[in-house]
Order: C-alpha cells, then sequence, then structure tokens
C-alpha cells in the first residue's frame, strides 16, 4: 500500500500518474471498510521458489505461483484513456508457464459492481469503470470473466482462507483492489514515453527496443503481445511472498515471449479518447460519448446526481467551449445553480477546462461544484455548481 503511494508520488509531474492519482484508491476505500487482511504476511517462501513441498496454500500460491498483470492498448476500437494502457487481468500461472482456468464455478459471482460497493469499494470501482475496459463495452461481464477465470484459481482466495465472518465475495473484492494496485505501479504508456516511445500511425519498433525501454523503467522485461504488426497487449511477470490479498509481489524477467515481430511494430495512436496530450500521443478534444468522475470519488448518474454506483453515459454535443449534454434521463442543465438531467430540463451550455491530463467540466467558466455530502452505495447527492458546501470537487470528462 505505502509502496504504490510512493509509486504514484514519485511519477508526479507525468500525465499518468495525474489520472492515477486523481482516481486514487486506496483511502476511502480503507475508510469505508477495514482491509480485509490474511495474516500471512509477506516473508514467507516466494511462489515458485520451494524446494519441497509447502503446506499451508492460503499463504503460498501454487500450483499458479507465476503472476501476470496483463495489460491492454486498445485501438480498434479504442478504450480507456488515449494516455493509459487499460486493464487485462491478473493471471495465476503455473511456474513451468502452463495453467489451469475456472476452477471453481460455484464463485463465479456476477454482479461486480455491486459486490464492490456493497463491501466498500468504490473507489476500486471507479478506477476501474476508467481503466479496466472492455472492447465490446461489457466491462461487467469482463470483470465477471477475469474473476471466474483466473481468480478462481488463486490457492490463497480460497474461501477456506478468509478471515472467519468474511461477507460472501470478500475474496473478489480483494482480488479487484489488488488488480487494480499492481496495474497502478505498472504504467507502460508513461514509461514507454519515458524512453521516448509514444503512439504514432508510421512509427515502427523493434520489440527489442520496446523491451529494452520497459527494463530501463522498470528493472524487468515484460512480454508483449502483438495484433499483426499492432502492439496490442503486455504482460509483467511476479512471484508472490504471502497471499494475493496483501502479499508482496516480487517482479521477474518475462519467462516467455509474446506473439510480437521483432521488427516493424507499430504503437497505434488510439482514437476518440481524451485525456491525452501527454508524451505527444493523445489527442485533445471533446468525447462524444463520456462518464463524469468526481475527483474525490464517484461521479455523475442519469439524473446528474453524484453517486458511487455505475456512472452513466452521457452524450456530448458541440465543441470544448460549447456543448450540451443529455443522458438517458433526458436533457442536462443548471438551474438555479443545481444541475439536473431529465425529460423536463432546459439544456444549458457547458465548457470542457483541460486541467492536467484531465478535461474538467465547467459551467458559467468555473469549475467548482459541491454538495452536502459523499455519496457511499445507494446515497446520492444533488450536484451544485460554485463551491462551499460541505464537499467541493471537481468534475473530469471521461470517453467511454
Ligand atoms: C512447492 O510446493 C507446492 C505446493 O505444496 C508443490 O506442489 C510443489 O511440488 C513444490 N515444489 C517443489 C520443488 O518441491
Amino acid at each position: 500500500m505505502l509502496a504504490v503511494v510512493a509509486i504514484v508520488a514519485a511519477l508526479a509531474g507525468s500525465s499518468v500518474a495525474s489520472t492515477l492519482s486523481s482516481f486514487g484508491v486506496t483511502p476511502l476505500d480503507r475508510a469505508l471498510s477495514p482491509d480485509l487482511t490474511s495474516s500471512c504476511g509477506t516473508s514467507g517462501t516466494l511462489s515458485c521458489g520451494n524446494s519441497s513441498s509447502v503446506s499451508n496454500l492460503c499463504c503460498f500460491e501454487a500450483p499458479g505461483g507465476l503472476l501476470l498483470q496483463t495489460q491492454f492498448w486498445d485501438t480498434s476500437p479504442s478504450t480507456g484513456p488515449s494516455d493509459s494502457w487499460t486493464i487485462h487481468g491478473l493471471w495465476p500461472d503455473n511456474c513451468d508457464t502452463t495453467f489451469t482456468e475456472n476452477c471453481d464455478p460455484s464463485r463465479a459471482y456476477t454482479g461486480i459492481s455491486s459486490l464492490l460497493t456493497a463491501q466498500g469499494a468504490s473507489s476500486t470501482l471507479t478506477f476501474m469503470q476508467t481503466f479496466w475496459k472492455d472492447i465490446n463495452g461489457n466491462d461487467e461481464t469482463f470483470w465477471e470473466h477475469e474473476w471466474s477465470t483466473h481468480g478462481t484459481c488463486m490457492s490463497t482466495l480460497k474461501t477456506s482462507c478468509l478471515p472467519s465472518g468474511s461477507a460472501k465475495g470478500a475474496e473478489a473484492v480483494a482480488f479487484f483492489q489488488t488488480v487494480v494496485k499492481l496495474f497502478q505501479s505498472l504504467p507502460t504508456y508513461t514509461w514507454l514515453a519515458n524512453q521516448g516511445i509514444t503512439p504514432s500511425a508510421t512509427t515502427t519498433h523493434t520489440l527489442a527496443s520496446l523491451t529494452a525501454a520497459i527494463k530501463a523503467e522498470s528493472g524487468f522485461t515484460p512480454s508483449f503481445d502483438c495484433s499483426g504488426s499492432n502492439l496490442n497487449a503486455v504482460a509483467y511477470y511476479f512471484h508472490l511472498r504471502g497471499s494475493i490479498i496483501d502479499g508482496a509481489f516480487q517482479q521477474i524477467t518475462a519467462p516467455e515471449s509474446g506473439t510480437c515481430p521483432t521488427t516493424g511494430i507499430k504503437y497505434p495512436l488510439k482514437t476518440g479518447s481524451t485525456t491525452g496530450g501527454g508524451g505527444g500521443g493523445g489527442t485533445t478534444g471533446l468525447p462524444a460519448k463520456a462518464t463524469i468522475h468526481a475527483s474525490s470519488t464517484g461521479g455523475l448518474l442519469s439524473a446528474g446526481t453524484w453517486s458511487t454506483q455505475t456512472l452513466a453515459t452521457y452524450t456530448i454535443t458541440g465543441t470544448a467551449t460549447s456543448f450540451t449534454m443529455t443522458s438517458s434521463k433526458g436533457n442536462c442543465g443548471v438551474s438555479g445553480g443545481t444541475f439536473t438531467c431529465g425529460s423536463g430540463v432546459t439544456l444549458t451550455s457547458f465548457s470542457a477546462v483541460t486541467s492536467g491530463s484531465l478535461l474538467l467540466l465547467a459551467s458559467g467558466g468555473s469549475t467548482a461544484w459541491t454538495s452536502d455530502g459523499v455519496p457511499s452505495g445507494t446515497t446520492v447527492f444533488p450536484v451544485f455548481t460554485g463551491s462551499g458546501r460541505a464537499n467541493d470537487y471537481t468534475l473530469s470528462i471521461i470517453s467511454t
């Protein structure tokens, strides 16, 4: 936890770091719900590092002790911010790189969003809504698949390993929290950009140069996958001391290579995403469809209220200096200082203000928004312009 915070702080000033920190996971989740802990600590035997059989598989990940944090660079269609790779998952491979999947259908939970919200992990959910994207838009189904296919194979997340009295699904909540934290420590876009490698429609790269760039930044070689000659995915490899819940991940050099050719690799531009500009890779503009995220937690529902539930998609028409918005509820507008969307609402004009890597929603030129409380679970709050109520925040427009 502290390590992740330190990593984000160390990257301050880079565009991805500012994006990540504004969706920071840890403080709020901890405030809402005590951390699930394993009592395993982080000093046990490194997974895949044992010379004799280990019996307590609650504190020693086996047989899937080779852990892969996989990320996508989706450009056709584009998913996620234009200056960040997105999460694919965390996979427990066997030490020899073979693997098993779908290990416990009885724990193939559905409704991951509700599970995370109910168990105090709504800021993890908010982060996932931006950075853990399904290419067809079915994020919830994708999250369910990643948990049931891979998470249920993790020995340290077996229900019998949890503290007695743990809520149903608590191990899946821990899985998503761990994946998000690990991903936040692996900022592929920033690492490549720091080494002068940014998306381009024309430039080609060798596999060796991409690999060397990540090694220079992180100390270890990942594996890269391509779709044809287009860079499409990366996998970072780890061994683990302790439990997936709260163990220590030790990065290792990739023990296998991915599917990219050795030369002529393109790192294509994402289109339609807007947080960018960072490293010259992004396209700064206004998305046609977006979710609206509050700087502290959660974001806007279709009625325009502030919530930590699944965010609404807003349709945006116009330019950054003047646009209107609609949601599934109807027109959106500010009237008497209150932001609402609905069938009887009169459209009002908004503008977008670039702040670092973020695109902030402004009304009357001001990016200040305020509410009387902080949402949680099914409790939502009306959104007002200006500041001065109990909770002030900004709202960022994130392309969907
Ligand atoms: C390491 O421990 C696992 C789990 O007990 C066991 O299956 C595996 O054979 C052990 N490896 C060695 C080299 O003893």
